[in-house]
């Protein structure tokens, strides 16, 4: 089998790590597609990319040798660009949010059905050294059934710039909720992804005119832009089988810090992985860990695994396994059914939160 040759829609801030992760796993970024050439080319070119064009529409007839295509453009485009990529053909990894709503996620999974191409997505927390070790110990049953689990990504001053496309709902489908799924999954993806039954949540908006509040990775404002999305959700979860899972994700909120947690408790033991952000709230000088905490002999005992560092957060990683996982060479890490539960999460997040209600989920 030759190389695979994947091609990038939208060169953004993630480019550079779904590059990373297709490369090391034997592939080639043969194209790039972005409306704004000049950035497409002022990645692609240091990287020996040569192919560049303004539209996905415009790469898959230009370069029918493209076997898969990943998508890094604002939310609002992921729809459109999966479904258009699964229908020419093509295998597709998408980065997070999987789409604006669940409605969008069906038209996508039953597009990845119908051609029966691949669909992932970029949930690159699962890839995480810390999660994969802890998830073997929950797969070899040392952990027991997962009762409860909180999954927490609290950003203090955490705001992706003013006026963008990150606080434009339009574009985004909302603020701190859809843009940091990444606990909530790691923690379903530890209780073996349960039927959600009910939501109860409710979401807040201070800070979205304060620019202390503004996170430290130079996103830009964008003058006269458009900032109406919520800054903070709290909600709890109960599913099917029993199971209950509380959550909590912001972008501004007065929390003693910033934190990046899943804990969970099982019936045999419990756990938790953590990523702690320093003061300048950059990957490359978090320090990640992943801890059980079990009864043995009598007395109460918690492990610490032992992992190696990785400061992209599994994202090299995780493209790496949509390759490998094309080449049937590891499991997926992730499926469009998944993606479909969570975007079911999210729509009840939001719906509980304007009617201060509990919100069944179908
Ligand atoms: N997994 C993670 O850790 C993580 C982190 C940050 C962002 N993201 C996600 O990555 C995606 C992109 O975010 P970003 O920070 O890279 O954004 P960005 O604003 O840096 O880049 C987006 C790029 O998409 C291009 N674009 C817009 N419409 C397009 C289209 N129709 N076809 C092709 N290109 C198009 C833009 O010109 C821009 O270059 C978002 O969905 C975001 O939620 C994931």
């Amino acid at each position: 089998m030759g190389k695979l040759k994947i091609g990038i829609a939208g060169a953004g801030g993630m480019a550079f790590y779904h590059y990373g992760g297709f490369v090391k796993a034997g592939a080639e970024v043969a194209a790039i597609a972005d409306p704004d050439i000049e950035r497409a080319r002022a990645f692609g070119e240091p990287r020996n990319i040569k192919t560049f064009y303004k539209s996905l529409n415009e790469m898959l007839a230009g370069s029918p040798e493209l076997d898969a295509v990943s998508v890094i453009t604002p939310n609002k485009y992921h729809k459109p660009l999966v479904i258009e990529a699964l229908e020419k053909g093509r295998h597709v990894f998408c980065e997070k949010p999987p789409a604006l709503n669940a409605a969008e996620m069906r038209q996508m999974l039953d597009a990845a059905k119908k051609s029966g191409k691949t669909l992932m997505f970029d949930f690159n927390n699962r890839a995480r050294p810390e999660s994969k070790a802890i998830k073997r110990y929950i797969d070899e049953g040392r952990v027991g059934r997962i009762n409860s689990a909180q999954a927490l990504w609290i950003r203090r001053n955490g705001i992706p710039g003013f006026g963008g496309w990150f606080t434009t709902r339009a574009l985004s489908g909302g603020g701190a909720v859809i843009d940091l799924p990444h606990m909530l999954d790691l923690a379903l993806w530890f209780m073996d992804y349960p039927e959600p039954d009910y939501l109860l949540g409710a979401a807040y908006y201070d800070f979205m005119d304060n620019r202390a509040f503004k996170g430290p990775w130079g996103i830009p404002d964008a003058e006269g832009g458009i900032t109406d999305v919520e800054s903070a959700c709290h909600a709890m979860i109960t599913f099917k089988t029993g199971q209950t899972l509380i959550t909590r994700s912001s972008w501004a909120e007065m929390n003693e810090r910033e934190v990046v947690s899943v804990s969970f408790q099982g019936q045999k033991a419990g756990g938790k992985v953590e990523r702690l952000f320093g003061i300048d709230g950059l990957d490359e000088t978090s320090i990640d860990t992943s801890k059980l905490f079990v009864e043995e002999y009598g007395r109460q005992a918690d492990l610490l695994i032992k992992t190696e560092k990785d400061d992209t957060m599994g994202r090299v990683a995780c493209a790496a396994n949509f390759i490998e996982a094309l080449e049937g060479k590891a499991e997926a890490l992730n499926t469009p059914e998944q993606a479909l539960i969570i975007m079911k999460i999210i729509d009840a997040m939001y719906e509980s939160a304007a009617s201060k209600k509990p919100v069944r989920i179908d």
